[in-house]
């Protein structure tokens, strides 16, 4: 019986007398049988076998991006210690409540193409140089956020710094006193300098970007020009900080390739061929990867008031990142069999039209339940290859692009993505399970899709997760999960849908797009559960 007749027959038994109780029925059910088809829901059967574990699924890969763009830094974290919206040292309270939730690992910063024009000691110390930002609108940039104030931000919700250094129009030595500046202990001038600005201890930095983009905003490199650069930097740019000298050591990751074409195969193929030629005197551990879901540039897709056409195109071409992960990690297989150096997808998410009235060089855009079912087709994409994926970066995380959270002076409001991202929590460091699953398909004009995806992993309490998403935004899917290697005792979740493929969190209805509570049923080593259209599901599954 499906849930509306359900509904209909059990609502006015409460209510009506038997024989009312009884026409009313008789009346519905004819209502129905004239209105509306009975749907039926497909069923997906998925097989889990908890008794093969595969990779970690490395926190990393849900790590975050902050560059100076827009109101990513300025007005969504830092308001400055003179504001009226409630900040600790300059730095938005909600923000990092909201954001402390999510166990973000890393944050990148400060760019993106920002990185290659940024002079670190332009953001020091009590008097700050403020210089524009050419590459974002051109408006005024007052390095009132800097390295201090980063790794303030980072202490309070609890996360890593990735730094990128500026190779496109830095120096080597720029760079090296920068990362002296942070983590030598204090014997030195510039360490005496960090003192000066209120931190004695040596800052840890888990992370170094050499460049962005170095084969376009960060300086129309070739990649054997960008090799040169790069073999310099990992030479000179120093972590000093005694401990991350042998433990914890600083991670450093090359520019790798933004797509699939020729030219980024031929990127891929230089770094790795030189990664395993490489002497002691260079070493990178990550190759970084950038890929947007846009469609086409420039991107003209709408973030809201669009429908079931885009919904499926934007899907479609996310899904490339399959592909373009499968080739660019095989031929890292030929140069490092060994998986030493991590594909680190630094750059990722939707791509949009900015919105109407906005500053195109801000790059806003809204988030939509489309981003949530993008989002989760992503991260289990970087969990199925989770022996090389090992590090991502969603952009961004604040007010910019596919962000966590938006704000607007002292308003802010939570994405559908922040709750995928919230959702996902229990995945952190989780070891992978495979899941085995016809996915069906959902079709929609000439885009034919799967209908469903799925990824499952065992925590460190070994209490397993499963994560099914409905990408039919018109049928709702029945799943049977069968569980092998593990015995169930009970089963909780949540679900995150909404009407409409488009539908959005605002700062006037903040709760549109919210997990709700979904329920499970268990038959010896079997789960069913219905899955809403267009939906994003977790399910814990104590044993
Ligand atoms: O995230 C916005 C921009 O996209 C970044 O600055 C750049 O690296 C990429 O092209």
């Amino acid at each position: 019986m499906n849930q509306f007749l359900a509904n209909v027959i059990s609502g006015p038994r409460r209510r009506a007398s038997r024989s009312m109780y009884r026409s009313r029925v008789v009346f519905a059910l004819i209502a129905l049988t004239l209105t509306a088809p009975v749907v039926t829901a497909q069923t997906v059967v998925l097989s889990v076998d908890a008794s093969k574990p595969g990779a970690k699924i490395d926190r990393k890969i849900f790590g975050q991006f902050a560059e100076h763009l827009g109101h990513g830094i300025y007005d969504g974290i830092w308001v400055g210690p003179d504001s009226r919206i409630p900040n600790t040292r300059g730095i938005r309270n909600d923000v990092v409540d909201a954001l402390k939730v999510l166990k973000v690992p890393n944050v990148r910063w400060p760019g993106g193409c920002f990185a290659d024009e940024y002079h670190w000691r332009n953001g020091i110390g009590p008097q700050r140089v403020v210089t524009l930002n050419p590459n974002w609108g051109g408006v005024v940039e007052p390095n009132t956020f800097g390295t201090n104030e980063f790794m303030d931000f980072l202490n309070q919700i609890g996360s890593e710094a990735y730094l990128s250094v500026n190779v496109g129009s830095g120096t080597p030595r720029e760079a090296a006193e920068w990362l002296e500046y942070m983590t030598a202990p204090p014997s030195t001038t510039l360490a005496k300098e960090r003192a000066a600005n209120g931190h004695a201890a040596p800052y840890k930095v888990a992370f170094l970007g050499i460049g962005n983009e170095s084969w376009d905003c960060g300086g129309n490199m070739t990649p054997d020009y960008y090799l040169s650069q790069l073999k310099i930097y990992s030479r000179f740019v120093r972590n000093f900080n005694p401990a991350q000298q042998d433990q914890q050591q600083m991670l450093k990751i090359a520019v790798g390739p933004g797509g699939g074409e020729p030219r980024w195969t031929e990127w891929t193929e230089t770094m790795m061929k030189a990664y395993q030629q490489h002497t002691w005197s260079w070493d990178i551990n990550g190759l970084s990867m950038h890929s947007y879901t846009v469609v086409k540039w420039p991107p003209s897709y709408a973030s809201v008031g669009f429908g079931e056409t885009e919904y499926s195109r934007i899907l479609k071409t996310t899904l490339d990142m399959e592909g373009l992960i499968s080739k660019h990690s095989a031929i890292m297989d030929k140069y490092d069999p060994q998986k030493k150096v991590a594909l680190v997808v630094d750059e990722w998410g939707g791509w949009y039209a900015p919105l109407p009235g906005s500053n195109p060089g801000f790059l806003v855009q809204q988030n939509s339940l489309r981003d949530a079912v993008l989002a989760t087709l992503n991260l289990n994409i970087f969990a199925r290859h989770a022996d090389r994926v090992r590090m991502a970066n969603i952009a961004q995380m604040i007010n910019v692009l596919q962000a966590m959270v938006i704000t607007d002076k002292e308003k802010i409001v939570l994405t559908p993505t922040y709750y995928v991202f919230k959702m996902y929590v229990p995945f952190q460091d989780a070891t992978f399970v495979p899941v085995a699953f016809d996915a069906g398909t959902y079709t929609h004009g000439d885009v034919s899709l799967p209908r469903v995806d799925a990824i499952a992993a065992k925590d460190a309490n070994g209490k397993l997760w499963l994560e099914v998403t409905n990408l039919d935004p018109n049928e709702a899917v029945e799943i049977e999960a069968n569980l092998t290697g593990i015995s169930v005792k009970s089963v909780a979740g949540e679900t995150l849908t909404a009407p409409k493929v488009d539908s959005v969190n605002t700062f006037e209805a903040p709760t549109g797009v919210v997990p709700k509570p979904v329920s499970a049923r268990v038959q010896g080593s079997k789960v069913t559960l219905k899955l809403e259209p267009k939906s994003v599901t977790v399910i814990s599954i104590e044993n």
